[in-house]
């Protein structure tokens, strides 16, 4: 919402006419298309989620469907379209951009799994969400001297779990690109229990396997019962932290400058404090790995 606001409210200022899309890119097919005036994206920057709604359109996937939703935006006269979103979003509108269409993407996912920028969207939240999370659960935790296994969101990749992991200060987090050592993960618990340590935390991404599992296993080779939550999409939501708003609101704007200045097929992003922008198809094309130190750090800080 953060950013839909800026690119309303910065296009406006450069003299721009400016439509939502409802319901992505199904919204595009059906031209579902809403005049958006300063007013109508008034009081929405603390709101998650979007008022535009999304969908992932399994009609827009295909040659034919891509080509109705060019067609779409020539019938409407759009010369310009901002794409927030992930990397499904993204592919299609590279497509789009095949097509002759001027389009420049925003990155917004929970997961932070793209190239060529710090952070997306909706990350700061959902890491805060998760460690908010972990800080209640300390709690019965320590009173209880249990295990507990936190199951996060990322189905593909770890960095929101590794954040979480971290912040929250977890004896373990288990992703997605790294092999799971159920084995190892005991003998660490059982150090720490050897030490009188009260309780642990184990962050596990969705990817890497459910929480359920992870626990099962652990059970079985400690002797232990443990406990299991998972955030699932209540991690997906809510309020938007101030630094989640701050980055919306930058990425929206800059996403109109380049449209203005004849920009298109570009990802912007936060570089440190800069505002950046990447060719879009080089984006796609780079795999974000895991950051091997913060996972090191988090494995040798957890003792
Ligand atoms: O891609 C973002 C993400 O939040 C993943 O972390 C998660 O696995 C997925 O979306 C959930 O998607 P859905 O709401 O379609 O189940």
């Amino acid at each position: 919402n953060a950013a839909l606001r800026a690119v309303v409210r910065r296009g406006i200022s450069l003299g721009m006419e400016v439509f939502g899309i409802h319901k992505g890119y199904d919204g595009l097919l059906d031209g579902d298309f809403v005049g958006l005036k300063v007013e109508s994206v008034g009081d929405i920057i603390h709101r998650g989620g979007t008022i535009l709604h999304t969908a992932r359109s399994q009609r827009f996937l295909t040659p034919e469907g891509v080509d109705l939703g060019a067609a779409r935006l020539r019938g409407a006269a759009i010369g310009g379209l901002v794409v927030i979103g992930g990397d499904g979003s993204f592919r299609g509108m590279v497509e789009l951009c095949k097509r002759g269409v001027a389009a420049v993407g925003i990155p917004a996912t929970i997961d932070n799994d793209l190239s060529f920028t710090d952070y997306t969207i909706g990350f700061d939240t959902a890491v805060n969400t998760g460690v908010e999370a972990v800080n209640r659960l300390r709690d019965t935790a320590t009173s209880h001297e249990r295990v507990f296994v936190v199951e996060t969101m990322g189905r593909h990749e770890g960095h929101l779990a590794l954040a979480v992991g971290v912040a929250g200060g977890a004896e373990t987090v288990l992703v997605p690109e790294l092999p799971v050592n159920i084995d190892e993960i005991c003998q660490k618990l059982q150090k720490g229990m050897d030490r009188g340590k009260l309780h642990s935390i184990i962050i596990v991404a969705e990817g890497a396997g459910s929480g359920f599992d992870v626990a099962k296993a652990i059970e079985k080779c400690l002797g232990l019962e443990l406990r299991v939550t998972v955030l699932g999409h209540v991690q997906r939501g809510g309020t938007p932290s101030a630094f989640d708003r701050l980055i919306a609101s930058r990425m929206g704007a800059k996403a109109v400058d380049l449209l203005a200045a004849g920009e298109s097929n570009l990802m912007v992003g936060v570089s440190g404090t800069a505002m950046i922008a990447t060719p879009m198809p080089e984006v796609l094309s780079t795999k974000r790995p895991i950051d091997l130190q913060v996972y090191n750090l988090a494995e040798d800080l957890a003792r």
